[in-house]
């Protein structure tokens, strides 16, 4: 996915020639939602709802313009439920209010569809000006009494005074859904958080170990071996002056790089374990499968290290006269003062999660990147927001959001908790045991992340299709 990138025709260059940027798939973006069509013409409108800035001071009468989106289609009137798609690091789109599993749970309990946007992503902006002292509102505990504001709104309106409440999320939307009904039980009769990071961590090894065992069941040990060859070689590349010219033009780097500096071979590392990070997140059953095929042709390159460039280039369409901007002073600036959803992101993990995809230790075939480290990520923390946005620091704020929800061990009831075993993030949730009773875990097969938020595709297994079922079963017993 291609988050952002920027044209920056610094040097001489031709007019079409781009050069492109990346950014860590730290930042989940469900703005669109992936291979989901809309054949449906139901009517989504837009609407804006006043809200405090600060819902921990009442001293503090600051507001912003929260933004929602809502469909009624299905509403059935009084005493029929709400439901409430969970807005995470994105902006809020339509197209979730017109598929996927929610809206079929909606079709089927005759409820009203809302979709919540978080405060400092798309249009909700407390501020214009995303200075790290204009940040400091930005935290799941006030997007969650948000969550809890617009649900008192809502329910204040006689149309909606018998109404119980569903919650639906994804990613940290997920975790939104499972520590609001763990924070406000007496607000929402239940929720379905899909594929939830839970525990914060900062030095997230587990991430790119469970890319690796992607691949490795899907593709099999002959995938595994030329990857790891392909990594091995451009590292060795790395060597000599010959060998770093075959690697830029490999890669298909727009300059030179600076093989002195650590953090300029992070970000090198980054374009390589991303990229096979995002392959994997966003898969669906077959998908890897077809890249090792081409991995095991000559579809991306004759030699290993070729095919690591080529797959890049492939996987991120990459056009024939375009580069990747490989400069890490310009992935620093890519983070600072602007008002991106990126920007937030990365803010959010530097004071609440981490959630830093590090080089594995176990012999993945990323264990080789060990530029991708906690000093290499927590760096755009410092210099990007604040100097004391430093390695404690960072530490310290993930403590802080385990101890407040509760890490691993959320209590709560009436809350389904999905789980796809390919998805990287299922490392952080919880996925070998159910919440409790009343709340059960399905962990999934050769799924990824956020897999039953969609619509039924053909690729779907049965036992993709059989979780989406289930949590809709519940949902359905939660509203007798
Ligand atoms: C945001 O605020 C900072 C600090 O006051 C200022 O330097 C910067 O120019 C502002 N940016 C915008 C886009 O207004
Ligand atoms: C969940 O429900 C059970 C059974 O009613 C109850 O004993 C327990 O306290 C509930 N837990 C929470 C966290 O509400």
């Amino acid at each position: 996915m291609i988050l952002f990138y920027t044209i920056l025709c610094l040097i001489p260059c031709t007019w079409a020639m781009e050069r492109r940027m990346i950014e860590p798939p730290i930042r989940v973006d469900l703005s669109s939602p992936g291979d989901v069509q809309f054949f449906s013409t139901s009517d989504v409108k837009t609407s804006w709802i006043t809200m405090p800035i600060d819902h921990f001071d009442p001293q503090n009468k600051d507001t912003y313009q929260m933004r929602f989106m809502f469909n009624d289609e299905f509403f059935g009137g009084d005493g029929y439920p709400i439901f409430i798609l969970v807005g995470g690091e994105w902006d809020i789109v339509e197209g979730w209010l017109r598929a996927g599993n929610m809206y079929e749970a909606a079709r089927e309990n005759k409820g009203y569809q809302f979709y919540t946007e978080h405060r400092y992503y798309g249009e909700s902006l407390p501020y214009q000006n995303f200075t790290t002292q204009n940040l400091r509102f930005l935290n799941v505990d006030q997007a969650l009494a948000d969550l809890a504001y617009f649900i008192s709104e809502m329910k204040s309106h006689p149309r909606f005074a018998n109404s119980k409440v569903v919650l639906y999320g994804g990613s940290y939307a997920a975790n939104m859904v499972i520590w609001f009904k763990q924070k406000y039980p007496h607000l929402v009769v239940g929720g379905v958080g899909s594929s939830g990071p839970i525990l914060a961590k900062v030095d997230f090894t587990g991430y790119l170990e469970v890319v690796h065992q992607a691949f490795l069941s899907e593709g099999g040990e002959q995938c595994i071996a030329t990857i790891r060859q392909g990594i091995a070689d451009t590292i060795a590349a790395m060597n000599t002056e010959a060998g770093r010219r075959e690697l830029e033009r490999n890669l298909r780097l727009c300059a030179p790089l600076d093989y002195n500096n650590e953090y300029e071979l992070g970000f090198l590392s980054g374009l390589i374990s991303w990229t096979f990070s995002t392959s994997v997140q966003q898969a669906r059953p077959g998908s890897l499968r077809t890249i090792c095929d081409n991995f095991a042709t000559e579809a991306y390159g004759t030699n290993p290290m070729e095919k690591i460039g080529g797959y890049i280039a492939t996987i991120r369409n990459l056009g024939e006269d375009d580069c990747w901007n490989i400069n890490y002073e310009n992935y620093i600036e890519g983070y600072r003062n602007r008002n991106t959803n990126s920007r937030a992101w990365y803010y959010q993990t530097c004071t609440e999660y981490g959630y830093y995809q590090t080089a594995p230790r176990i012999g993945t075939v990323f264990d080789q990147l060990r530029w991708l480290s906690v000093a290499f990520y927590v760096d755009v923390c410092k210099q990007a927001y604040d100097p004391s946005f430093d390695e404690a620091f960072v530490y310290a704020a993930a403590d802080r959001v385990n101890r407040v929800y509760g890490g691993l061990e959320p209590k709560v009831n009436n809350t389904v908790n999905i789980h796809g075993i390919i998805d990287p993030w299922h490392a952080l949730g919880v996925y070998e045991e159910d919440l409790s009773e009343t709340s059960p875990t399905y962990t999934v097969p050769r799924a990824s992340h956020c897999f039953d938020m969609q619509r039924w595709l053909r690729t779907d297994t049965i036992r993709m299709t059989n979780a989406q079922q289930a949590a809709r079963r519940l949902i359905a017993s939660w509203l007798k």
